[in-house]
């Protein structure tokens, strides 16, 4: 039987490209998503893909999704931390809501997640985590120290936890995608996306989201065995690190 990946926030965006690039690479792939049940129902029409309703910041939800979907499908052997949200705004005018939202979401979604398939990728001496960070993670961006700080958590969160499950042949990686042409870049205002942001990106677009799925094909396959730990970035050089 192929294995089972479970994408996060895998119905839009950078997501649903993975879950279809997973699809196509003939894994089992069970798509979770948050709130929008239009997208995630026309996304499960258009792809077979089956997809799970549940909020990766609530950490019993993510234990009764996983169990549900385990039970349907088979234990999780990959896991896509793709899910996040932003709530952009200058730090003057930034709330506490505003920052506990995106933090609780986009850092400790990963720790929800990860934390409830960790034991059974132990026992099985097998385990593949994709996280996707951020270029903001990696540069820090203005209007954004809520989503900066959670994306570079989610960098350190990587590293240490690739070396808790080296021994056991789990691998954790994170992607740090550039700009992305899906709806939450495109919120940006587009004066700003047009003049301050697009002009800093050497290839000189944005990019699209297949070319992230197919770094998470890559880092998710049994060729992928001797890379945990590590940051791939994707951003039409942007950034260096
Ligand atoms: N890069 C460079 N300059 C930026 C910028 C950016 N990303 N965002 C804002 N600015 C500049 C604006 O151009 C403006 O400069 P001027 O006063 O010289 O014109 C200044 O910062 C203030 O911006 P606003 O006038 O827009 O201020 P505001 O309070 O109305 O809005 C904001 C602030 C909500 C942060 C808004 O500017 C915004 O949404 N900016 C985009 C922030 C951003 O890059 N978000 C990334 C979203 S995509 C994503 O997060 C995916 C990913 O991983 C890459």
């Amino acid at each position: 039987m192929s294995r089972v990946a479970l994408v996060t926030g895998g119905t839009r965006g950078i997501g649903a490209a993975i879950s279809v690039a997973l699809k196509n690479a003939g894994y089992r792939v069970a798509a979770n998503y948050a709130g929008n049940d239009e997208k995630a129902n026309a996304f499960h029409e258009a792809t077979g893909v089956p997809v799970f309703k549940w909020d990766v910041s609530d950490y019993a939800a993510c234990g009764e999704g996983i169990a549900r979907i385990e039970s349907e499908i088979g234990p999780v052997e990959i896991l896509v931390n793709n899910a996040g949200i932003t709530r952009d705004a200058m730090f003057h005018k930034m709330t506490p809501q505003q920052w506990h939202e995106v933090i609780n979401t986009n850092l400790t979604g990963l720790f929800n997640m990860t934390h409830q398939v960790w034991t059974g990728m132990r026992d099985r001496s097998f385990g593949r985590i994709v996280n996707i960070s951020s270029i903001n993670g990696q540069k820090g961006q203005m209007g954004q120290a809520n989503y900066s700080a959670a994306k570079a958590g989610d960098l350190g969160f990587t590293k240490a936890l690739a070396q808790e499950g080296a021994a056991k042949n789990i691998t954790v990686n994170a992607i740090c995608p550039g700009y992305i042409g899906t709806e939450m870049v495109l919120a940006v205002p587009e004066k700003v996306l047009n003049e301050r942001i697009i002009p800093q990106i050497p290839v000189g677009r944005l990019g699209e989201p297949e070319e992230i799925a197919r770094c998470v094909t890559f880092l998710a396959s049994d060729d992928a065995g001797f890379i945990t730990g590590s940051t791939l970035t994707a951003n039409g050089g942007q950034f260096f690190v």
